[in-house]
C-alpha cells in the first residue's frame, strides 16, 4: 500500500502532538481506514508510543482498523427505525449493494453496517453515508441513493443530505499523547 500521503498530513499540522487525533481523521479520510503501518509511522513522528496512538484509533467509532469502501452505508435498526421499516433498508441496500452487513465491496467502493440509533429518530428509517443523515428512508429512497452514489464517481459527498442537528464529540477521556 502506497502511504505516501501520510508524510504529507503530519507535515500539514507540523508533527504536532496536540493533532494526533485531526492527523488519525485525516489519514481515515485519506485511505478510508486506519492502515496499520500509518500508525506507525504517526508514532514514530510525532515520537509518541504506538499504544496511545491505537488508543486512540480505538477510541472512536468513526475510526476503522479495516479496509472500508469509499462509502460507508450505516443503516439504523435502532428501535425507532426498526418499527419504522429499518429491515426492510438494510434489505434493499444488501440487494442493491450486493453484500452482507459488515461486508465492504470487492472494488472497495461501498460498506455496509447496521447500526443502533443515530439520534436521529423523528426522521426514521434513517441511513447515514459518510456520517451524511438521509431520512425518512423507504425500499424506493434506498435504491434510488444507491443508484446516485454509484454515477458519482470518485465522489465522498452523498447527494440529498437530510440536515440534521450534528452532536458534538466529547473528548472527555480520550488518552492525551505522552500522558
Ligand atoms: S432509532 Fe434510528 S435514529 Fe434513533
Amino acid at each position: 500500500m502506497n502511504l505516501d500521503k501520510v508524510p504529507e498530513i503530519i507535515a500539514r499540522y507540523g508533527a504536532d502532538k496536540t493533532a494526533s487525533l485531526a492527523i488519525l481523521q485525516d489519514i481515515q479520510a485519506e485511505y478510508h481506514y486506519l492502515p496499520r503501518a500509518a500508525l506507525e509511522v504517526v508514532a514514530r513522528s510525532l515520537e509518541v508510543p504506538l499504544s496511545h496512538v491505537y488508543r486512540m484509533a480505538t477510541f472512536f467509532r468513526s475510526f476503522s482498523l479495516n479496509p472500508r469502501g469509499e462509502y460507508v452505508v450505516k443503516v439504523c435498526l435502532g428501535t425507532a427505525c426498526h418499527v419504522r421499516g429499518g429491515p426492510a433498508i438494510l434489505d434493499t441496500m444488501e440487494r442493491e449493494l450486493g453484500i452482507k452487513a459488515g461486508d465492504t465491496s470487492e472494488d472497495n467502493k461501498y460498506t455496509l453496517e447496521a447500526v443502533r440509533c443515530v439520534g436521529a429518530c423523528a426522521l426514521g428509517p434513517v441511513v447515514l453515508v459518510n456520517e451524511h443523515p438521509h431520512g425518512n428512508m423507504t425500499r424506493d429512497e434506498a435504491t434510488k441513493l444507491i443508484k446516485q452514489l454509484s454515477s458519482q464517481e470518485g465522489a465522498v459527498q452523498a447527494p440529498e443530505e437530510t440536515p440534521l442537528p450534528r452532536a458534538s464529540v466529547d473528548l472527555t477521556g480520550v488518552p492525551r499523547p505522552g500522558k
